[in-house]
């Protein structure tokens, strides 16, 4: 393929030289005009390794060459990389500004074009900037998105340090665009590649490297303040997180990782409680660590939030314990917030098929009669009876027996469905509300 790409730094020289060693024909884009010579002369323009002897045997296969002139890489290739720079305004939010410079001659060259031309916007940027990129392209070129022309998102995953063997072996690829031929190309383009290509929504594409990298950086900094604590403790923090590594079912997996309610039960809270403590006594600061339980109240505000902004007094309880397929009530989340909107003068009922109150015993009955001394006048006996009574039906755990109800029994259009754990949407529920 003839492919045009803007910016020639970390990762628009890597793309060149890693695209051209894949067969096509590249022409790079730099406003920098050093850049530029270096390329032509056959040499990248970062220190990364491999690159300079791709780009030199790309320069000397005549595969290769840079220009500062956009209108000739744009009437020249079918597809242009966007890889500008999107450094942090000092407010912090990222400075498109290049994107959409870059977008800018990229429209006024199309309008010399006939041809259909692919955009990829390859540089880490915020939702709303393919949409917006698409704009600007009309706007210069007077040509119409999706039709004759198209935009993709397709974020970049590379480390510099190990550039060029993070193009060819990246986790995956990831492309998104409401054009079906231009995502028919991307994926023949990319198809050589390690890793799966996988397609999104645009807005999931455009906010990918920013929850990654996010992600990637609440690693470090968590794995730093377990350091700092195993030192203080004299424990061997590696050999700790090499075991804790181990752990592949809970610790280093997908598990825990899909946006539900919040955590409760009686290990999570207290044993984080007992490692804050442990931090706190041995004046080792932990602000991660101690701001976990804060996320996690606050998730918890925003599920009441949720429920009062319905402006219902009759609301159900479908499920109250901490998980699914358990009776243990301790430091339940769901209890939270029947307890607080119980305070608020609400009508609550709870059903919930787990719990037997006369078989609760030891601390799990102590809990919830310190929580909820009067939950006999609130519990009904059939999930029938709550979702009868309540004009706000609250999911709090994902069970069976509430997919299983839900789907044999169809909601009454006049009711809300509150659903804290994401299983409404397979149902055919009019007023449904998610929390996340
Ligand atoms: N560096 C990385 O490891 C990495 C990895 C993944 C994603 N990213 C993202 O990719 C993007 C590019 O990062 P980078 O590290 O390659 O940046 P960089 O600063 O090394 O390179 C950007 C290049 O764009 C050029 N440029 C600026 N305006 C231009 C214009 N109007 N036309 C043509 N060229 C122009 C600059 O001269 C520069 O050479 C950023 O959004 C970054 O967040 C970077």
């Amino acid at each position: 393929m003839k492919i045009s790409i803007f910016g020639l730094g970390y990762v628009g020289c890597v793309g060149m030289g890693c695209m051209a060693d894949m067969g096509h024909k590249i022409i790079g884009v730099d406003i920098n005009e050093e850049k530029v010579a270096m390329i032509n002369d056959g040499h990248a323009t970062i220190e990364e390794k491999d690159i300079d002897q791709l780009i030199k045997s790309g320069r000397k296969n005549d595969q290769i060459e840079a220009t500062t002139n956009p209108q000739k890489a744009v009437l020249n290739t079918e597809i242009s990389f966007i890889c500008v720079g999107t450094p942090n305004l000092p407010n912090g939010h990222l400075d498109l500004r290049a994107i959409k410079s870059v977008a800018q001659s990229i429209g006024s060259a199309l309008k010399n074009k006939n041809e259909y031309h692919i955009v990829v916007i390859r540089s880490t940027v915020t939702p709303g900037t393919n949409k917006k990129v698409g704009e600007i392209i009309e706007q210069e070129s007077g040509k119409i998105n999706n039709k004759e022309f198209a935009i993709v998102s397709n974020p970049e995953f590379l480390r510099e340090g190990s550039a060029v063997q993070d193009f060819f072996s990246p986790p995956y690829t990831l492309i998104a665009s409401e054009d079906q031929k231009a995502l028919k190309k991307m994926k023949k383009l990319y198809q050589d590649l390690e890793g799966e290509v996988l397609t999104s929504d645009v807005k999931i594409a455009e906010m990918m490297k920013l929850v990654n990298n996010s992600f990637h950086a609440l690693k470090v900094a968590f794995a730093n303040e377990i350091g700092r604590l195993c030192n203080k403790m004299d424990a061997d923090s590696q050999q700790l997180m090499d075991i804790f590594s181990k752990d592949t079912i809970l610790n280093i997996s997908p598990y825990y990782l899909k946006p539900g309610f919040a955590y409760g039960g009686s290990c999570l809270p207290k044993d984080l409680k007992a490692l804050n403590l442990l931090s706190h006594d041995n004046y080792v600061d932990n602000p991660i660590l101690k701001s976990v339980d804060k996320s996690n109240n606050i998730h918890i505000q925003h599920a009441i939030d949720t429920i009062t902004n319905l402006e219902k007094t009759k609301i159900s309880f479908l499920s109250i314990t901490f998980k699914p397929g358990t009776d243990d009530l301790r430091f339940s989340p769901a209890l939270e917030v029947v307890e607080y909107l119980l305070g608020k003068g609400y009508d609550i009922k709870v059903y919930d098929k787990n719990l037997n109150i006369s078989k609760l015993i030891g601390k799990n009955k102590t809990f919830l009669m310190n929580k909820l001394p009067h939950i006999n006048d609130i519990l009904v006996n059939s999930i029938d009876r709550a979702v009868e009574f309540g004009e706000a039906i609250i999911l709090s755990n994902k069970e069976e027996y509430i997919s299983n109800y839900l789907r044999e029994n169809p909601v009454n259009d006049s009711k809300h469905i509150v659903d804290f754990v994401g299983i409404a949407s397979q149902f055919n529920i009019k007023n449904y509300h998610k929390i996340f």
